[in-house]
């Protein structure tokens, strides 16, 4: 696993969207450019939004453009309707593709008012293997180490399916819902931990304090369905992007080892 650990939440989201521009060209001038579209796999949530920021600002300047990127989100909420400020649909129109080239036909969100949940899952997993695959995953990490949807025990091995939130998401994301638990829905719709890992490549962002716990779990702590996101450990191609804030309960040795490593 890689870590790169910045000094704070903008230079990290600065290099995590380079990062994600870099592959995307990288792709496109390549001869699986012609081919097939790169394609990546995207996350909501509050940590995200610098890295969303900064692929705008670069697509605005003309280094990159998501004409030839097809994009599938993480998860939605059910039964939150689509045009909700709060519905993730409506977070990823906010923050990256109302201001970006990306076709809607290459944009995949799941669907929480589907008819059939299930068969919306099914048909979610079935559009990426359409694809190839995924390219690449950003994802973010709840402070309970939960990645995606996938909660605290949720398998390894797990799909796109339906999730009940526990107790502390609520609560951690009725930030968003005026303060009140009870507001945020229930259920939500997720890819599973297999479908992150089944990427080519992973790379998970991580700010602030209250993430401190859940990132030495996944990087010095054992493979456990307790933390979610130590599935990483087994990606070959997984890397963490984190800032100072979050490495706090790292070992010096840790935090050392890897920062040694970044500027080699
Ligand atoms: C939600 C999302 C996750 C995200 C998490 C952390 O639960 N489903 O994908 O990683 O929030 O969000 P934040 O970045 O706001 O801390």
């Amino acid at each position: 696993m890689k870590v790169i650990i910045k000094s704070d939440y903008d230079e990290m989201s600065r290099y995590t969207a380079d990062y994600i521009i870099r592959k995307i060209n990288r792709h496109n001038s390549s001869p699986a450019g012609a081919e097939r579209p790169f394609v990546l796999g995207l996350p909501t949530g509050s940590t995200p939004i610098g890295v969303y920021h900064c692929l705008v600002e670069a697509f605005k300047e003309g280094k990159v453009s998501f004409a030839n990127v097809v994009t599938f989100n993480m998860d939605e909420y059910v039964g939150l309707p689509e045009d909700h400020p709060e519905s993730y649909h409506s977070f990823m129109a906010r923050h990256l593709f109302d201001h970006v080239d990306c076709p809607a036909s290459h944009i995949h969100i799941l669907n929480g008012n589907a008819p059939n949940l299930e068969e919306e899952c099914r048909k979610y997993e079935e559009a990426i293997a359409s694809y190839g695959g995924i390219d690449l995953f950003l994802g973010g990490i709840g402070p309970d180490g939960h990645i995606a949807f996938n909660e605290p025990f949720s398998a390894f091995d797990s799909r796109t399916r339906i999730k009940t939130l526990t107790k502390d998401t609520r609560i951690a994301n009725s930030r968003f819902f005026g303060g009140d638990p009870s507001r945020v829905p229930e259920m939500a719709l997720t890819v599973g931990i297999a479908t992150v890992m089944d990427s080519r490549e992973v790379v998970i962002l991580c700010s602030g304090h209250s993430k401190a716990l859940a990132l030495k779990a996944v990087i010095e702590g054992a493979l456990t369905q307790m933390w979610p996101i130590s599935a990483l450990q087994m990606h070959a191609r997984g890397m963490i992007v984190c800032d100072d804030a979050s490495a706090i309960e790292l070992k010096v040795g840790t935090y050392r080892y890897f920062k040694q490593l970044e500027n080699v």
